[in-house]
């Protein structure tokens, strides 16, 4: 692995974690589903990427991919059949363990019956009971950054949408994890959410400067987001092309009507097209 595209290094006194901008070196990772059953289903063939610590990186392609499988192998929740993944110089299992491991779905998925500085606490929670050395982020701060200052005690069945995923955003930055993953978070929201959800979530990365793995079916959204948007084939999911976004930060309002911009989501879309031919 080239070291340069890694940024790991160790909290005192912690002897199996890593802080904030950690990169990931994903090896010939391939998933079969079923194998041995009767109709095996070949999900990934054979996927390899290195991805800089501390980067935004967008993965986009037909629906049915494998994108929802990679995160899930990045994240520990499954294996894969072959291949190898680290997240700097961990396993995503030690990772996993550790509650280091960001994970926000399109749903919110919070404990109706607890408040949401209880929810967001949770996993802090369930981690210390393992008396592990986890870093902790201050959870004030952190409600404060991914603006839920103020609603603290209110139950998720009081907040929108948008404001839940903002909650299971703070829930997955808690343990100051070393990885963020987003399987489509935005999707189940309106576009107008959506659309501010966006620009909050670079803020906040820009905060925190995590390595965010960010599932979507938009490539506008991706291209807006990302330092790299990476197309996949359709299944077997291997990568099709990589896409740099070299769009200066901050973004803005005004980046999406650039012609650059537009010149970037054409582009994608036009080889998204070929994919799928
Ligand atoms: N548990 C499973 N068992 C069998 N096949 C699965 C399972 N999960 C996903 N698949 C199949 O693997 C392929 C990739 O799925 P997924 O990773 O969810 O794709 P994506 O997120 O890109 O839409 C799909 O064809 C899906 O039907
Ligand atoms: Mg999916």
């Amino acid at each position: 692995m080239d070291p340069s595209t890694t940024n790991v290094a160790e909290h005192p006194g912690d002897q199996s974690v890593s802080v904030a901008g950690t990169g990931i070196s994903i090896a010939n990772v391939e998933v079969t589903y079923g194998v041995g059953s009767a109709e095996p289903v070949n999900a990934l063939a054979a996927v390899s990427l290195e991805i800089p610590g501390g980067s935004f990186v967008s993965l986009v392609g037909p629906s049915g991919c494998g994108k929802s499988t990679l995160l899930k192998v990045l994240a520990d929740l499954m294996s894969p059949t072959r291949g190898d993944v680290r997240i700097g110089d961990a396993w995503p299992e030690t990772l996993r363990r550790a509650g280091r491991i960001g994970l926000v779905f399109q749903d919110a998925n919070l404990m109706p019956w607890l408040n949401i500085e209880r929810n967001v606490r949770l996993l802090e929670e369930l981690v210390a009971g393992k008396g592990s050395a986890t870093k902790r982020q201050d959870v004030a701060n952190l409600l404060e950054v991914v603006g839920l200052k103020g609603f603290e005690r209110k139950l998720p069945h009081q907040l929108s949408g948008g404001m839940q995923q903002r909650a299971a955003l703070a829930r997955a930055l808690v343990l100051d994890p070393a990885i963020l993953l987003m399987d489509e978070p935005f999707a189940a929201l309106d576009e107008i959410t959506r659309d501010r959800m966006a620009f909050e979530l670079m803020r906040i990365w820009q905060h925190y400067r995590k390595t965010v793995i960010f599932v979507t079916h938009s490539l506008a959204e991706a291209v807006l987001l990302s330092d790299r948007v990476v197309l996949m084939t359709a299944r077997p999911g291997s990568i099709h092309k990589i896409f740099d976004i070299d769009l200066p930060r901050p973004r803005s309002q005004e980046t999406r009507v650039s012609d650059h911009f537009i010149r970037l989501v054409g582009e994608i879309n036009r080889e998204l097209y070929q994919v799928m031919a």
